[in-house]
């Protein structure tokens, strides 16, 4: 059709214009290193933050069930998809996150977008962080709730919105992201938590970027110590730290099985693959049997961190803050020049002209890697 392809044209054109064309490079990983473009490069940009997709228990495991039971799940959950493996798994999310339950989706964009629509809707008010990961803003506006974006972190901002419209709504849902995906701190939980609790909303933390890393592995709600703050819905994914696939809910056993008939994505979606459970599985055994490992990335983003006098890292995440999109191009490739794949994130990921490389650390990187490339960032692209 030539108005189909004449419309992709244009936007693309557009894109390219103000240097927000985005498009997928082909890189082949092999534990912290990658190969792009005939080049071998030390990566920085993946969120295998311990790298157990490569683990060997992770792998064996993924192996052996792929051989007993055969690639893919057949259907979704609801029907044949629900696979025995589950049990196991979503046991040992609920057990590492405290809670009563757990359900396990097709991944974490998945999580949001059912969880949400399934608790709020037309009648209903959302209260979100601006700088929350894209599918809760999805999930969001799929559930047609009001919806409120309150300043990043800002309880003031929060409580101010929550004053202004909680009363007029049924109920009330604050979602966040944990740790912030592009920024690296974590979110005010413990303040979320009493507001939630003051205004009768409900509190849903996205642990994406803080499972497996922060509060000892258990993530972001356990950051201050093993009690953990009040969080009714943990949820989070399996693609990162966890180094395999998958998202997941950890709540009260009521409202996972609300989600089991409700939330859209679980139950019309194919069920995941069970080489995939079992490496989750297998993954989150390595998480709780070696806390001194989860603690690695964190220890090395602060190493980075320090190196360039930037305020402590909170996370394995260390975010440099460039501003103009061309700039943080600019410094990528000249990362790359020099051995690392450091990928440029710019808008719409990130607000306009807050355009940044994004450090993603990993238990497996050298130390003395590390030093090398925060050097030449604070010498070539911070200048000072
Ligand atoms: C905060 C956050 N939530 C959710 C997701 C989505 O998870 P998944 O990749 O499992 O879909 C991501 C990253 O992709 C994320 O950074």
């Amino acid at each position: 059709m030539r108005s189909l392809d004449e419309f992709a044209g244009e936007k693309l054109k557009a894109l390219d214009q103000a240097q927000l064309r985005r498009a997928p490079v082909v890189t082949a990983r092999a534990g912290i290193w990658v190969e792009r473009d005939g080049r071998r490069l030390l990566s920085f940009s993946c969120n295998d933050y311990l790298n157990l997709s490569q683990h060997p228990d992770v792998i064996a495991a993924a192996l052996d069930a792929t051989a007993r039971y055969g690639v893919g799940a057949g259907a979704s959950r609801l029907v044949t998809g629900n696979h025995p493996l589950y049990t196991g798994l979503e046991a040992r999310l609920a057990r590492l996150k405290g809670s009563e339950a757990a359900c396990v989706f097709g991944s974490g964009y998945l999580a949001n977008t059912g969880i949400i629509p399934a608790l709020v809707g037309a009648d209903d008010l959302i209260l979100v962080d601006e700088l929350s990961h894209a599918c809760i803003h999805a999930g969001a506006k799929l559930s047609g709730a009001a919806i409120q974006l309150y300043r990043h972190a800002d309880m003031v901002h929060a409580e101010q919105l929550l004053g202004a419209h909680r009363a007029r709504k049924k109920r009330a849902l604050i979602a966040t992201d944990g740790v912030f995906s592009m920024d690296g701190d974590l979110a005010p939980l413990d303040a979320l938590a009493q507001l939630a609790q003051r205004f009768d909303a409900w509190l849903l933390a996205d642990d994406a970027h803080g499972l497996g890393v922060v509060g000892g592995g258990r993530g972001s709600s356990f950051a201050n110590g093993n009690a953990g703050v009040e969080v009714p819905l943990q949820m989070g994914t399996l693609s990162k730290a966890v180094g395999a696939y998958g998202g997941y809910l950890c709540a009260s056993r009521t409202v996972v099985e609300l989600m089991q008939t409700r939330a859209r994505t679980y139950i019309y979606s194919t069920g995941l693959p069970p080489g995939v459970i079992a490496a989750a599985t297998a993954a989150l055994n390595v998480i709780e049997r070696e806390p001194a490992y989860a603690a690695e990335p964190l220890r090395k983003a602060r190493l980075f961190a320090r190196a360039l006098n930037l305020p402590e890292a909170q996370s394995a995440i260390v975010p440099v803050i460039v501003g103009d999109t061309d700039a943080a191009l600019q410094a990528s490739e000249l990362l790359r020049d020099e051995g690392f794949l450091v990928v440029a994130i710019r808008p719409p990921t990130v607000p306009a002209d807050t355009a940044r490389l994004r450090f993603a650390f990993t238990a497996q990187h050298p130390d003395a890697d590390i030093e090398r490339l925060a050097a030449i960032v604070r010498m070539r692209v911070l200048r000072n």
